[in-house]
């Protein structure tokens, strides 16, 4: 797979995991909390290889890679304030509807505007790249120390609910 099909779909994930999310209902509290926390090891994962790998590898990138880190960052923020409400909470479908909104406003852009960029680099090294991509999804998905991380981040999110 080249680069940017790898990325697009773990892209798909991305949005299904919101959808599915937004579909649930305040009696659903489990499927929420287990589709919740499968969505943050996910973008986790995504940021990082995005950040690690493929931002670096794109040519002329420079110009989108601050729109990108700041959508990165609004994502993050987003995610935070999910992740620290009571899945019951009247306000938690509005929530993650604005996050889905988000993600998907940022998914587009890279799709229509840094993935083209990334076909310059031909398509041997496209296919290379993706191989990193898929090798290194794998390794973080697999990952004790990433596992521990979330786990971290979750509880931490949790403690400093407002
Ligand atoms: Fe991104
Ligand atoms: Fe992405």
């Amino acid at each position: 797979m080249k680069a940017d099909e790898v990325l697009i779909a773990h892209h798909d994930v991305l949005r299904g995991l919101l959808r599915d999310l937004v579909e649930t209902t305040e009696a659903q509290a489990d499927r929420r909390e287990e589709l919740r926390d499968r969505f943050l090891r996910e973008i986790e994962i995504h940021a990082q290889i995005e950040d690690e790998l493929f931002y670096p590898a794109v040519p002329d990138v420079s110009p989108l890679l601050a729109l990108a880190h700041a959508e990165h960052r609004q994502i993050d923020d987003q995610v935070a304030t999910v992740m620290r409400m009571d899945v019951t909470d009247p306000e938690f479908r509005t929530e993650v509807r604005m996050l889905e909104q988000t993600v998907r406003h940022h998914t587009m852009e890279e799709e229509q505007r840094m993935f083209p960029q990334s076909h310059a680099l031909g398509e041997e090294r496209l296919d290379e790249l993706g191989e990193q991509l898929r090798a290194r999804q794998r390794e973080l998905t697999a990952s004790g120390g990433m596992r521990l991380m979330i786990r971290l981040k979750r509880a931490t999110l949790r403690l400093t609910k407002a």
